[in-house]
């Protein structure tokens, strides 16, 4: 595949055109980190609205850092590199194990600001055999760009198209 289509203009039809060629994309390829990559790139050209599309991969303990999520592929402006465990809504999402919107980034406190453009935000925690291995994090200059149709097809990536 050279190219994705997309002819929707509302979000669950992008979703829904989307999804299958991601999975197109990612059940081709075995490695997780290539993978990532092409689904930030996917998700970064089909919504006008996402400013930052990337990973946070879950970091084991070492003595300089502890345990922290690490950069991984990403879409957009320049991002911080780590993030420690229960900070910001990354390491949150991290820490509780489930998903977080944002609907106004200034009303989260601990947020960690990458970029002065972002408004709001979803992170995705990523399962892998019962174990988070890391975190989708989407950011958009429009406040409260995301709900529940976000949660539910941003999820769907990971449990049927990648891990299931
Ligand atoms: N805002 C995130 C940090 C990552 S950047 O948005 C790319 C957070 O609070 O965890």
């Amino acid at each position: 595949m050279e190219k994705i289509t997309i002819s929707s203009k509302d979000k669950l039809g992008i979703y829904l055109e989307i999804l299958p060629q991601i999975r197109a994309v990612v059940e081709s390829e075995s490695d997780m980190i290539a993978n990532f990559a092409n689904i930030a790139a996917i998700l970064k050209e089909a919504f006008d609205n996402f400013l930052w599309v990337g990973f946070y991969l879950v970091k084991p303990d070492d003595s300089e850092h502890g345990s922290t999520l690490l950069l991984g592929p990403y879409q957009g402006p320049l991002a911080c590199t780590r993030i420690m465990y229960g900070r910001g809504v990354c390491g949150t999402a991290w820490s509780r194990g489930e998903t977080i919107i944002v609907p106004d980034v200034k009303l989260f406190p601990g947020h960690i600001a990458c970029s002065s453009l972002s408004r709001s935000e979803i992170v995705i925690p990523i399962f892998a055999k019962g174990q988070i291995i890391g975190v989708l994090d989407i950011d958009s200059e429009e406040l409260g760009a995301f709900d529940e149709v976000d949660a539910k097809y941003l999820t769907q990536i990971f449990t049927d198209y990648y891990f299931g």
